[in-house]
């Protein structure tokens, strides 16, 4: 099929991508100039495990192009999907769906014959059917144009491979006539699966991470507990991880738009619970803050290294990061702050030009009176405690992710701290 992407940022461009390494003929409509280039030129916007491999492959071959041209985009396919970003608004919690809005005001009064517009951003429910008379309102074709609702559920770091073999495929139509393979189901059904998915996953992060406070305060060990309760195949041990909490460019901004949608339709009642899942969530940011301050005294001219920039490993992401929100924080109370992020330095330092940025995590540690391990790339639990205990003043670390084991850690002579655990 001849398929168009709009919108080429993570979503997008794996989309676009991906969409071409099953055979199709893609072209890509992007206009933010920097980005068109990069992705004209086959590299990726963004660090994700293979998609470089695949835009390089396909942009190579003629079978992916990407351009800043509405006009070409209707002439060219006979399916466009919408993968344009829905982020928090500047003002409030609700997304922002502008971006959506302004892309199907521009594509439906290009639209002179039948074709099929798929959307797969993440809307407020009720967004679809506005967009869907719009587009058969502005459309010359007019309802000749589809519209159908295929959220995605893709995992920032294995973005590639959800795109290609996910896990399930829900699509939001009109008129459900067809059931096969595929969820298929209403608009209003297809929106909110996909903010209860992530509803429901920040609130089992949330949730550990409230029994961690607990354990805090009764000695017990929240990491044992989680393994524990994981071993029940109802609950499950995946999203059980207590630590410094969620960020990203998802979760955090989809339950509070949900928050605002369900306030919007009557049900704020039904949705409450949300509010203290975030709540829950800012407080682990919090903690570690204060659990920096009592181990190191006063923050003025102490010396301290992070480990870890990004919202979470595999991904260059910083937008909502808990770590790169730790380290900022900590800088800001005067502390001398150094920062170190296997790929997410780049972005990193534009959101925090302040913070000192070194390309070796051992460098970085060095001299530091507290270490702070907040994102679990694999390269930091490969780093050796007792060689790096020699090169810190003071060997404290505070392990963010709960993921280095307390028992090497302080045979090495290191005061290791951790969020929930014994
Ligand atoms: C999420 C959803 O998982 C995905 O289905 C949706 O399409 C987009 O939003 P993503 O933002 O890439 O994906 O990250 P995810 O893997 O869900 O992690 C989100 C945050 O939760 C990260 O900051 C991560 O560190 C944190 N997390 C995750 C925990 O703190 N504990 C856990 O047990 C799991």
């Amino acid at each position: 099929m001849r398929i168009t992407v709009i919108g080429c940022g993570y979503l997008g461009a794996t989309h676009a991508a991906c969409m071409a390494e099953l055979g199709h003929e893609v072209l890509g409509v992007e206009v933010d100039a920097d980005k068109l280039k990069l992705l004209s030129s086959g590299t990726a916007p963004v660090f994700e495990p293979g998609l470089s491999e695949l835009l390089d492959k396909h942009v190579s071959s003629g079978q992916l192009r990407f351009t800043d041209s509405y006009e070409e985009a209707a002439v060219f396919g006979d399916v466009h999907f919408l993968c344009l970003g829905t982020p928090q608004k500047s003002f409030g919690l609700a997304a922002d769906t502008s971006y959506l809005d302004s892309a199907v005001r521009s594509l439906a009064p290009l639209l002179t014959g039948p074709a099929l517009v798929v959307g797969k951003s993440t809307v407020p429910v009720g967004t679809a059917p506005v967009l869907a008379e719009l587009l058969t309102s502005l459309a010359p074709a007019g309802t000749d144009v589809h519209l159908a609702w295929n959220p995605e559920f893709l995992r920032e770091g294995l973005a590639v491979q959800d795109t290609l073999a996910p896990d399930r495929l829900v699509m939001g139509i009109v008129d459900p006539a067809d059931e096969r393979l595929l969820v298929v189901t209403d608009f209003a059904t297809a929106e909110l699966v996909k903010v209860s998915a992530n509803a429901f996953l920040a609130t089992k992060i949330s949730f550990i991470n409230a029994i961690a406070e607990v354990c805090d305060a009764t000695g017990a060990d929240v990491v044992d507990l989680a393994d524990a309760l994981g071993y029940d195949a109802r609950i499950g041990r995946r999203f059980l991880n207590a630590g410094i909490g969620f960020g990203g460019g998802c979760l955090p901004k989809d339950i509070r738009a949900f928050v605002h949608r369900a306030g919007e339709l009557g049900v704020e009642d039904a949705m409450r619970f949300l509010r203290e899942v975030d709540l829950i969530n800012q407080r682990r940011r919090e903690h570690v803050v204060e659990l920096a301050t009592a181990m190191l005294g006063p923050l003025s001219g102490a010396r301290v290294s992070v480990l870890g920039a990004a919202f979470k490993p595999d991904s260059d992401d910083v937008r909502d990061s808990p770590a790169l929100w730790v380290a900022g924080q900590l800088h800001m109370r005067g502390a001398d702050v150094r920062v170190h992020d296997p790929q997410a330095m780049p972005n990193a330092r534009r959101m925090f030009p302040t913070l000192t940025y070194l390309d070796d995590p051992v460098a970085t540690c060095e001299g530091t009176d507290l270490v702070l391990h907040l994102t679990e790339w694999p390269v930091y639990r490969e780093l050796d405690p007792v060689a790096l205990a020699s090169v810190v003043a003071r060997p404290a670390i505070i392990d963010g992710r709960n993921c280095l084991d307390p028992t090497v850690w302080r045979a090495a002579g290191w005061d290791l701290r951790a969020l929930g655990r014994r």
